[in-house]
C-alpha cells in the first residue's frame, strides 16, 4: 500500500505540468442547471469581448478533455469569469459542476467568435438576444464600456424556461448602473428584457414570438426593426438561431463576419444533440 502511493506520488512528481492550467477563484451555484466560476487570467491573454475559448480537464486517461466556452468577463477584468450548463452526463461538465476555489483548470489561450463588435457596421441602437447560457458572451459585452459609447442604445433579452435561470443574466444587469468602472458609459443607454416560457413572470414567450406579434418594440417603446439603426447580436440553440435570423432577414438585416461586418451576428450557445 505505501509502496503504491510513493509511486504514484513519484509519478505525479515527475508529470509534466498541466498545460494552460488555470486556478480557480470563485465558484456560484444558481440552478441545478447553471452556474458560474472565475479562474486567474493569464497575463498574456488579450481578447475582444463576446469570444470564446476552449477549457477543460484531463479525462481519466490524463488526456485533456475541452470544450467550447465564452468568456462571461469583459476584457479589461484581472479574472476571466465563465456561466456553464451542468449536463448530468455531460463528458465535461459532469465533472466541471464540482470544482471548487483553488482547483485547477485547462485553459487555450486562443480566444475567437464572431459576436465582437468589429463584425457589426456602425448603428444607432444594438440588440443582443440570448437564450439560456446564450447570455455569457453578452455577460462581457454588457460590461464593455465599447458597447456604450458605439450605441446610443443597447437592449439585452434573455429568454429561458424558468424564472431561476434568469438570475446569473439579471445580478449582471442590475449591477451595471452603479459600476464604478463603467456605471458612466451605460448612463440610461441600457434596457434589459427579461422572458420566461414555463414559468410564471412578468413577461412571458419567446423573443421571437413577442418580435414577430410586435410585443418587443411596443413594450420597449421602440420602433420595429431597422437595417439602417439597428445592430444585432444573436447567441442561444441551433433552432433559436435559426428562428431569429429568419426574423432579422425579414426585417432588411444581413448576417455579417469578422471579415464582412454587416448588421447582425450569431453564434451557437452549444452544439446540440444530432448538429
Ligand atoms: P456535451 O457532450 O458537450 O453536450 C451534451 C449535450 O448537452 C449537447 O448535445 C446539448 O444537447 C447539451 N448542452 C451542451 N451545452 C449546453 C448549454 N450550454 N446549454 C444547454 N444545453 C447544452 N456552454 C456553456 O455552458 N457556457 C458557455 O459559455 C458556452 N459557450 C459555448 C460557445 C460555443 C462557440 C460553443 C460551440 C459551445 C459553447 N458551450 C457553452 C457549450 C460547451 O462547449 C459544452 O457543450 C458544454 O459545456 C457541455 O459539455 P459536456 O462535455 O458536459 O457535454
Ligand atoms: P421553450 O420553453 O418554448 O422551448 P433551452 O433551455 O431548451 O435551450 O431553451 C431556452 C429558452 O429558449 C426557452 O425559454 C425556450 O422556449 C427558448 N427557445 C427554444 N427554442 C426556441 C426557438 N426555436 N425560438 C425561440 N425560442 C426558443
Amino acid at each position: 500500500m505505501t509502496e503504491l502511493k510513493s509511486v504514484t506520488l513519484d509519478r505525479a512528481l515527475k508529470a509534466p505540468a498541466l498545460p494552460d492550467a488555470q486556478t480557480v477563484t470563485k465558484v456560484t451555484h444558481y440552478t441545478d442547471r447553471l452556474f458560474s466560476f472565475r479562474v486567474a487570467r493569464p497575463q498574456s491573454l488579450r481578447f475582444r469581448s463576446g469570444e470564446f475559448v476552449m477549457i477543460g480537464l484531463l479525462d481519466d486517461n490524463g488526456r485533456p478533455l475541452l470544450r467550447a466556452y465564452s468568456i462571461a468577463s469583459p476584457s479589461w477584468d484581472e479574472e476571466l469569469e465563465f456561466y456553464s450548463i451542468k449536463v448530468p452526463d455531460g463528458p465535461l461538465t459532469s465533472r466541471l459542476q464540482h470544482i471548487q476555489p483553488g482547483d485547477q483548470i485547462i485553459l487555450r489561450p486562443k480566444p475567437v467568435g464572431t459576436l465582437v463588435h468589429d463584425a457589426l457596421l456602425p448603428g444607432k441602437r444594438i440588440y443582443f438576444f440570448a437564450t439560456g447560457t446564450g447570455f455569457a458572451p453578452f455577460a462581457s459585452l454588457l460590461r464593455d464600456p465599447d458597447t456604450y459609447e458605439r450605441y446610443d442604445q443597447v437592449i439585452i433579452t434573455h429568454t429561458c424556461r424558468d424564472v431561476a435561470e434568469l438570475t446569473y443574466g439579471r445580478e449582471i444587469v442590475e449591477s451595471l448602473a452603479d459600476d464604478p468602472l463603467i456605471g458612466e458609459f451605460v448612463g440610461d443607454k441600457l434596457r434589459y428584457y427579461p422572458t420566461t416560457t414555463r414559468e410564471q413572470s412578468p413577461k412571458m414567450g419567446r423573443i421571437t414570438t413577442l418580435i414577430e406579434n410586435g410585443t418587443l418594440f411596443a413594450d420597449l417603446g421602440v420602433p420595429p426593426l431597422n437595417p439602417e439603426t439597428d445592430r444585432a447580436m444573436v447567441c442561444g440553440s441551433l433552432a433559436f438561431n435559426l428562428d431569429i435570423k429568419a426574423l432579422l432577414e425579414k426585417a432588411g438585416l444581413r448576417e455579417g463576419a469578422n471579415s464582412e461586418p454587416k448588421e447582425f451576428v450569431i453564434e451557437k450557445a452549444f452544439v446540440g444533440d444530432g448538429v
